[in-house]
């Protein structure tokens, strides 16, 4: 009589125990720490977890100590989520308003855990300035010569008839 209760007893605790250690809150396994783009380039980032249940996620922007939902009123935002992933995509980067912090959000009946990425994103023009210093470096070479040759010229046609003078002397 006993021996048969008994089993059944530990049976449901060993399921207890089981479903409690199954039941945990969302950990996320991987995650970019940034991104860095130049402008009018894609943005890609991503959050993955394991977990049972699933979390649901949200992404946001951190400004500073509040948060920030993520604004698509350009439509430029594509947040695509699985049981244990999402990906946020940003199409066609902005050097003004995309640049910051954002945060996926994995969160499930039993507690909720959060991920940050930096997303950095540069000007055109950034490969550019080596360049472009070189190219103003040059100018300014030019500028200054052409100034004093002008400034020098007077004496120089003095110097010049000197030299005639002195060559066919
Ligand atoms: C995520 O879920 C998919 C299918 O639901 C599974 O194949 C994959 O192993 C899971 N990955 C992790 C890290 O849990
Ligand atoms: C952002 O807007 C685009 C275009 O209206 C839409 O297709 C996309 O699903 C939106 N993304 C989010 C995260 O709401
Ligand atoms: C995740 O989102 C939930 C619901 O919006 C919120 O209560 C919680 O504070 C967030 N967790 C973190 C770590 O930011």
């Amino acid at each position: 009589m006993n021996s048969s209760a008994a089993p059944s007893a530990a049976m449901l605790y060993e399921l207890f125990m089981i479903c409690f250690a199954t039941l945990a809150k969302p950990y996320i396994t991987g995650h970019k720490r940034s991104e860095n783009k130049n402008e009018g380039e894609n943005a890609m980032m991503y959050c993955k977890s394991v977990g049972y249940p699933h979390p649901t996620w949200t992404w946001r922007k951190v400004d500073g100590t509040s948060y920030k939902d993520i604004d698509n009123s350009t439509g430029r935002f594509f947040i695509t989520n699985r049981d244990n992933y999402t990906e946020i995509n940003i199409l066609n980067l902005d050097i003004t308003t995309d640049p910051g912090i954002y945060e996926c959000n994995a969160t499930n009946v039993i507690g909720n855990t959060a991920e940050t990425t930096i997303l950095r994103v540069r000007s055109h023009l950034a490969p550019l300035w080596p360049f472009l210093g070189v190219l103003a470096e040059i100018i300014i070479l030019v500028v200054i010569i052409v100034v004093y040759e002008k400034r020098k010229r007077p004496d120089d046609i003095i110097d010049g008839k000197k030299g005639g003078l002195n060559y066919d002397m």
